[in-house]
């Protein structure tokens, strides 16, 4: 017989949702955890003996344990799941109990959710929740949407659990309706942006520096203590210093170089479009990924398509110097990139976001964490709606001052054959945004000439057609 009651439910008790429970029970609250996996019930119950936790298999045990009106956290995968598991769900709750989604659910999945809960009078957040397995434990960063007054229940925990940069919390109510998850689809396509940038280090120092694991790992924990110092250049230089259990050599050389992806990066890329904002880095990033995926295809390219044939031949500590300033360049282009896409969704989709909060509740717990957020925080807090980090005039000067390394590593690229399109398209961006002329006054006379899309004149108000080759004639 239950006696208790819980104040917060969690359904989902895989690695996620079952350290989130004990992250939630290390603060004193008291936590019900559910799963149809006896195992992971079990599991559960082993990590939490003498704490105020309750896991169990049976779902009406579960409701029954929980305080009402009902806190209930989901942390199944995205997708299908979540439905299924809502309808089983609908049955047993009553008005006013919440359900929080943490996973990377799609945004117009969670509106679709909230609309169709709220027939029920049943409040549905969607929440964001980045840091993985550790962050989950010890203090991940936490991006909330939904109804303010219903955050209200939950905020008090939620900002007690998330990670804390000085003694702030990395987590804060973002906006209404799906926000939470948009602002973690956002972030994660900023990670695939810098995942791919590191990698393209990685590439010029392994090929043309011909560095082998243990320096890669002593140049990146150099960088990780300088302008690069971020969690994503800490565990990458982890990475190198990995041995295989099963062979002796290190473990990223026995890694297939098959980039897999669970579809937020795209879904940033989709989006982005479908907003017309430029997000090439994350873009570029995506694509990748899928062009890694061609395995077979590229062992046969290799065999046929010859590159410049130039080798590197010069002081690899320089390439170490200009990857540097490269890395920030492109990463801090990311951001803007990803900055900016946050600005246009927060107009299309009414969020009202604030873009310095968001700066701000990344700067600890999650995966894009560094400190060239706290630039980041600053241009915003000067100028909350700032629509391209570019402009902010500390940042603008930072990237002026390292354009030029971030060309000679391309140039380099370019010598060797070592693809760089991240890095590439950071300063294609960089250059096309502070162009007050681009071609494309040229795109639209070709639209004009063969589908009579008109144009827009620089010197009267209106739009034209022209017949084209008759009037030429
Ligand atoms: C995080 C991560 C997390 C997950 C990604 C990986 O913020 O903690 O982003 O959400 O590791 O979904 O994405 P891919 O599987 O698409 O690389």
């Amino acid at each position: 017989m239950i006696e208790i009651k819980y104040e917060y439910g969690m359904i989902g008790l895989g690695t996620m949702g079952r350290n989130l429970v004990l992250n939630i029970s290390d603060h004193g609250y008291s936590v019900a955890g559910f799963d149809k996996d006896t195992s992971q019930v079990e599991l559960l119950k082993k990590d939490s003996a003498d704490r105020k936790v309750f896991a169990t298999s049976a779902l009406n045990e579960f409701i029954k344990a929980l305080k009402t009106p009902r806190v209930i956290m989901l942390l199944v995968p995205a997708g299908k799941i979540v439905d299924e598991v809502i309808n089983e769900l609908k049955p047993l709750l009553s008005e006013n109990d919440l359900l929080m989604d943490c996973g990377n659910s799609h945004f117009t999945d969670t509106n679709t959710r909230i609309e169709q809960l709220e027939k029920s009078s049943i409040h549905f957040m969607g929440v964001g929740i980045s840091g993985g397995e550790s962050g989950a434990r010890f203090g991940p960063s936490i991006m909330p949407g939904g109804t303010k007054e219903v955050y209200k229940r939950v905020s008090v925990m939620l900002e007690d659990i998330s990670a804390k940069v000085d003694k702030k919390p990395c987590a804060t109510w973002l906006g209404p309706g799906s926000s939470g998850h948009y602002v973690k689809m956002v972030h994660n396509g900023i990670e695939y942006g810098i995942m791919q940038l590191i990698s393209e280090a990685y590439h010029v120092l392994k090929v043309a520096g011909k560095m082998n694991n243990d320096e890669l790992y002593h140049v990146f924990s150099k960088w990780n203590k300088g302008m690069l110092q971020s969690f994503l250049i800490e565990i990458t230089a982890d990475i190198f210093s990995q041995k295989d259990g099963m062979t002796n050599n290190s473990l990223i050389d026995m890694i297939i170089d098959s980039a897999k992806q669970n579809g937020t990066g795209s879904w940033t890329s989709e989006d982005a479009m479908k907003l017309q904002v430029p997000l090439s880095v994350i873009d570029m990033a995506v694509s990748m990924r899928n062009l890694s995926a061609y395995k077979k295809d590229r062992q046969a390219a290799q065999q046929k398509l010859e590159g410049p044939g130039y080798k590197f031949e010069d002081d690899k500590n320089e390439l170490v110097i200009l990857l540097e300033q490269a890395l920030y360049f492109s990463i801090l282009t990311t951001y803007a990139q990803g900055m900016s896409l946050l600005h246009a969704a927060s107009k299309e989709y009414k969020y009202n976001l604030n873009l310095e909060n968001i700066a701000s509740i990344w700067k600890g717990g999650c995966i894009v964490r560094s400190s060239m957020l706290d630039n980041i925080c600053s241009a915003f807090s000067n100028q909350p709606d700032l629509s391209n980090i570019l402009m902010d005039e500390k940042l603008s000067m930072k990237l002026m001052q390292v354009q030029i390394d971030t060309r000679k590593i391309i140039q380099i690229g370019l010598e060797t054959g070592i693809p760089l399109p991240g890095i590439m398209t950071s300063i294609a961006y960089y250059d096309s945004y502070r162009s007050a002329w681009l071609p494309a006054n040229l795109v639209q006379a070709q639209r004009d000439y063969f589908g009579a899309h008109t144009y827009e004149r620089n010197d009267r108000d209106g739009k034209f057609h022209t017949s084209w080759n008759k009037e030429r004639k």
